[in-house]
């Protein structure tokens, strides 16, 4: 090839070609208008490639040191918006590829030695993914963070703890919050637990079957901080499981966060009133001048479907697939790439949204006393008169059936008639039926008790740093 034959005919295998590809057909099978995303790792590998290829002596010092001025810069030209991306030639390798052959020469054409696009592609979207998966570790320290100081302050606010939707038991708001931040711990865990199955290299497995030079991919690991070296070229080239399995947690995590937006839109609802989103998270209506709607947890439970739907895509696109590569896998990027930036704005602005939530005490305590709420602790205070839980339960659920009847709350029934229902019952028994004193009996470890809310609050507080 003369030294701008890549870039002329615009294709890497044209000799064998006797027709040119239609414009539909370049379009449909080119990567480059998304995966130029993909730049800076493709640079990054490519410079260890060279690096190692020179150490083994399959090029000259000369050529290393032109491609590493090449490759300068076109990192100057991509980054200064200068670098003209070409459909004709499909992706972001052959582009940058091209590129470095015309600015200088034969060295340029050397650095595919004992590459593929293939061990290339696998190297590059590992490469940016680990970068992502730890800038989506900070980001979800900060959200933590914020859902920490927000539990620290309301580790007494009572709220009325549903199940099935029904007023349940009262417990913390801070406890409740709590929660969250358990399942956001768990989903860093997870990233910081894929994050070593993304951490490895596939260079080296060429196109499918290894190659004959003498590479140490070894030393390029290293120079790439990859942790290992794929141990199989077939299942180092075809291999997307890395890319599931992020996809993966992302959806998870993004059910955790639909989750919460749930609970935000309810509590902000005029039936609940619990919280007040500040107004920067919350649009109007051209129509209802008296609307205020929590626009961002609305979209951010929608987004959760985007991402669910991706993981779909991504585990759908491999199951067909024989060994070893298929253009098929082009298709892991868009899912990819719109995973990683749904994921990134929506912790961001989560964090500033809850850093900004307004809580409104009396409203959760009015609800969590018309729900009979601390029923549990009066049976629970019978158990402890000797009662079986069971006859405890059936003795209780005549008094609630009455309290409704009369239309008041079971702490407002007199002695005399708590008495009616069990001998047992004392004058103590108003401290157990009040929601504060459910909330303080809860005391073990995992209960709602404000000591333990806050006992939670200085773990996390240590683990989150
Ligand atoms: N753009 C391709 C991809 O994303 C790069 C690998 C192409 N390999 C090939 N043999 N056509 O997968």
């Amino acid at each position: 090839m003369s030294t701008n034959q890549l870039d002329k005919k615009s294709q890497a295998w044209s000799a064998l070609f006797s027709e040119p590809m239609s414009d539909l057909v370049k379009r449909y099978t080119a990567s480059v208008f998304f995966d130029k995303r993909l730049w800076r790792a493709d640079i990054q590998g490519s410079l260890a490639h060279a690096e190692m290829l020179n150490a083994q002596g399959l090029i000259s010092a000369e050529d290393l040191a032109s491609i590493q001025k090449g490759m300068a810069q076109i990192t100057s030209e991509i980054e200064a918006g200068q670098f003209e991306w070409k459909l004709d030639l499909e992706d972001v390798h052959l582009n940058i590829e091209a590129r470095l052959t015309t600015l200088v020469g034969d060295a340029g054409k050397r650095l595919h030695t004992g590459r593929s696009r293939n061990d290339q592609v696998a190297t590059d979207v590992r490469l940016w993914l680990r970068g992502e998966v730890d800038e989506l570790g900070v980001l979800l320290t900060e959200l933590q963070k914020a859902l920490v100081d927000v539990a620290e302050q309301n580790a007494d606010t009572i709220l009325p703890g549903f199940t099935h939707l029904q007023v349940a038991q009262p417990v913390a708001f801070g406890h409740h919050l709590l929660a969250y931040v358990e399942m956001f711990a768990r989903d860093a865990e997870r990233l910081v637990d894929l994050r070593k199955r993304i951490n490895r290299l596939p260079l080296g497995s060429a196109a499918l079957a290894g190659t004959s030079y003498p590479l140490d991919r070894e030393r390029v690991a290293r120079t790439l901080g990859f942790e290992a070296v794929s141990q199989n070229s077939l299942d180092a080239v075809s291999d997307r499981d890395f890319a599931i399995e992020f996809t993966s947690a992302a959806a998870l995590l993004m059910v955790h966060i639909s989750r919460l937006s749930e609970e935000l839109i309810l509590w902000m609802s005029q039936s609940f009133g619990f919280i007040d989103l500040a107004d920067r998270f919350c649009t109007g209506s051209s129509i209802m001048p008296q609307k205020k709607n929590p626009d961002v947890p609305e979209l951010a439970r929608g987004k959760t479907g985007r991402v669910v739907g991706h993981l779909m895509g991504l585990i759908t696109l491999m199951k067909g697939q024989p060994l070893a590569y298929n253009k098929d896998n082009q298709e892991d990027k868009e899912p990819l790439f719109d995973t990683v930036d749904t994921l990134k704005d929506t912790l961001r602005i989560f964090a500033e949204m809850a850093a900004g939530i307004t809580v409104k005490p009396e409203a959760m305590e009015r609800a969590a006393k018309k729900g009979y709420a601390t029923a549990t602790d009066l049976a629970d205070y019978l158990v402890k008169k000797g009662l079986p839980f069971r006859d405890a339960h059936e003795v209780v659920a005549h008094a609630v059936k009455d309290a409704i009847a009369a239309g008041v709350d079971l702490s407002e029934l007199s002695l005399d008639q708590l008495k009616t229902y069990n001998p047992a019952i004392e004058q103590d028994v108003f401290e157990v039926l009040s929601l504060r004193g459910s909330l303080n009996a809860r005391n073990l470890l995992g209960g709602t008790a404000p000591a333990q809310v806050r006992a939670q609050v200085a773990r996390h507080r240590v683990r989150l740093g």
